[in-house]
């Protein structure tokens, strides 16, 4: 079947010279256009040169971010070849990265270490110790490894992040801490060491400056004597020797004799038994455990502690005789005192109405002493911190917040407990509890 065509529009008749000017119009259309083409080309030009800076900028600022972490990352695709190391894992595993890039990080995990695409299914977000293969040594020392999956732009998974740091250096920095808190615990017994010795050079003092004064005028009597003697062997008669004696007071120096050498004999004994209570002391934490009086203890304890203060309140004592518990005087006394120091601090200042009281007991098997205060007790919020180390609500250099932690490794070392409430008329008491001798 043959159709038909329709016409063809037929063009008005145009003139010669209508024709050049139409054709010079459209060039000059087509010029602009150009131009305006050109000079949109140069814009994005521009645009997109300061993009790549800004660009190239933002990653510098990522590699130079990357490379100067010390902890190791690996950045790998979702078929687990690697993308991305930072210089970190260079280092560690002494190799470079164009060998690296590309590679299944799964052949670099040393033996057994593998796959990790299994760890990203367990999903647990716990560290794993992993070694990865060394460059010249066969395997690197084990790193501490945490695994996450990366994220594309709409956040679907695209890959895996491994992010980790050598094992030795976390080892070392806790070994550091350990050091550092071991230290001060020792500062925190030379502290109470120091308030020991300040506390017995005080108690020395008083029989000492009592011997020294009492030898002092034994010396001046035996010179009297000497010279009433030396007049005497001379054969002289009775006047004159009894004008010696009355001269020399010689009957006075008799009278006073006995008392004399009784105060030296006294201060001597004094001396002798603050000596032999400082040997029971003993701060070594080795040997067995030993019989110690509690109540002795915590008498003598109160004692030391009030003799470095300045008109303290004396501590009231409802202590019997004898609290027999099988343990380390020494390590007990520095319990004791660090518990009578924290309650002479917290009435500081409450003047006539501070009180301190002293209580123990023994029942059924069981050794308790407890020290009350009227001081403001302890906020609530820090009953479970006291004991923490390092806390204190003293200001610095007043408070290491080591005392009551101290203690209580002190006391559960020894089988019992210590714990602090607060009392319903205010103030703090604490509590400790000791196997006793049954
Ligand atoms: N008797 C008490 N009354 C009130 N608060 C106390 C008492 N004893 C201890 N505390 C609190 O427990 C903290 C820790 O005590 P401690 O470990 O001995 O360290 P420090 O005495 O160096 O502060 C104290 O700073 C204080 O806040
Ligand atoms: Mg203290």
């Amino acid at each position: 079947m043959a159709g038909r065509q329709p016409p063809l529009p037929v063009a008005p008749e145009l003139a010669d010279g209508d024709i050049a000017q139409a054709q010079e119009a459209a060039w000059i259309e087509v010029i602009r256009k150009m131009e305006e083409v050109y000079s949109d080309l140069i814009q994005y030009e521009i645009e997109l040169e300061e993009k790549n800076t800004a660009l190239e900028e933002a990653q510098r600022f990522i590699t130079s971010v990357l490379s100067s972490v010390s902890d190791i990352l690996v950045v790998c695709d979702s078929k687990g070849r690697i993308q991305q190391v930072n210089l970190a894992f260079l280092r560690l595993t002494d190799m470079a990265e164009i060998d690296l890039i590309g590679q299944p990080i799964d052949a670099l995990l040393a033996a057994g270490a593998g796959p990790v695409s299994h760890w990203l299914e367990a999903a647990s977000g716990e560290d794993r110790e992993i070694r990865f293969v060394h460059g010249s040594t066969g395997t690197t020392d084990p790193v501490a490894l945490t695994c996450a999956t990366l994220l594309d732009h709409r956040g679907l998974p695209a890959g895996t992040v491994l992010t980790g740091r050598p094992v030795g250096e976390l080892r070392r920095a806790y070994e550091a801490l350990k050091q550092a808190q071991a230290q001060l615990v020792q500062q925190e017994k030379m502290a109470s060491l120091g308030r020991l010795i300040a506390g017995v050079a005080h108690e020395l003092n008083n029989p000492i400056s009592f011997i020294v004064g009492n030898v002092h005028v034994l010396t001046k009597y035996r010179e009297r004597l000497e010279a009433y003697l030396g007049v005497i062997h001379q054969g002289v008669d009775e006047t004159e020797r009894e004008a010696l004696r009355r001269s020399l007071r010689i009957d006075t120096l008799m009278a006073d004799l006995p008392a004399l050498i009784a105060g030296t004999q006294e201060g001597a004994q004094r001396v002798a038994d603050i000596v032999k209570s400082l040997k029971r002391l003993s701060f070594s934490q080795s040997g067995a455990a030993q019989p110690v009086n509690l109540a002795e203890i915590a008498e003598n304890a109160v004692q030391w502690v009030i003799k470095g203060r300045k008109a303290p309140p004396v501590p009231h004592l409802e202590l019997p005789e004898i609290l027999l518990v099988p343990g380390h005087a020494g390590q007990l006394h520095q319990v004791m005192v660090n518990l009578m120091e924290n309650a002479l601090d917290a009435v500081e200042g409450q003047g006539n109405d501070a009180r301190i009281t002293v209580s123990g007991r023994f029942t059924s098997g069981t050794v308790v002493v407890e020290i009350t205060d009227s001081g403001p007790g302890i906020a609530t919020e820090n009953l479970g911190k006291v004991f923490d180390p390092f806390f204190t609500t003293k200001p610095v250099g007043q408070g290491t917040g080591l005392g009551l932690w101290i203690s209580y490794g002190i006391v559960r070392d020894h089988g019992g407990e210590l714990s602090a409430e607060n009392v319903a008329s205010g103030g703090a008491r604490f509590r400790l509890t000791l196997p006793g001798f049954s």
